[in-house]
């Protein structure tokens, strides 16, 4: 079960500081837990979190290690950092900044290369709105993308404190990347405790 904070812009690094301040005392049995703050947070992040089971992740990487790309980071960069893993492809990405699906593939083989990917199915009416996915469409869109890939996938689109325990119940939804409950620490803390094996 993986848990992931997508922060999207929001929470710079004093923000982040007090977040993972508060969040490294916080104990979860059976849950990778990981946060994706903005690139500005994340040297912040992981020296806060560094000694505790919490991971940091990046919210997008460039597929080339240097060159002149203006605006972009990339893996070697975020290696550097303590940084392991990053969201590539989030349809924010598509919608506003162009992406897609050649550059979103090879964002993703240079995340394969720096060790973290998982999928994560998030049904684009779902994300920001409030409306989520009933736990079967989410369980029949998992089922049908595991057929696909041997791979982990993760629910998204207004996963919340109150709903998660539901979705996450669902055999083939393997956790939740959480966007806007992710920036509230008592919701993200519960929807974290709401994974946890029963
Ligand atoms: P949301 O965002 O939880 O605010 O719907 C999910 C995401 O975009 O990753």
């Amino acid at each position: 079960m993986l848990i992931a904070g997508n922060w999207k812009m929001y929470k710079g690094p004093a923000e982040t500081a007090a977040f993972c301040q508060a969040l490294r005392d916080e104990h979860f049995e059976g849950v990778d837990v990981v946060v994706c703050p903005p690139y500005v947070s994340l040297a912040t992040a992981v020296q806060l979190l560094a000694g505790t089971e919490i991971g940091v992740a990046a919210q997008n990487l460039h597929w080339e290690d240097t060159g002149a790309y203006t605006g972009e980071i990339s893996a070697p960069m975020l290696r550097e950092l303590g940084v392991y893993g990053t969201i590539v492809g989030h349809s924010e990405r598509r919608q506003f900044f162009g992406e897609t699906d050649e550059t979103t593939a090879k964002r993703a083989r240079a995340a394969l290369d720096a060790g973290l990917f998982v999928v994560a199915y998030e049904p684009v009416w779902a994300i920001g709105t409030g409306k989520t996915a009933t736990p079967e469409l989410a369980q029949e869109a998992h089922a049908l993308i595991k057929s696909l890939l041997d791979v982990p996938v993760l629910y998204g689109g207004s996963v919340k404190p109150e709903n998660a325990r539901e979705l996450l119940a669902q055999p083939d939804v393997d956790g939740a990347l959480v966007g806007g409950a992710s920036l509230d620490l008592d919701s993200f803390t519960a929807i974290c405790r709401a994974a946890t094996p029963s």
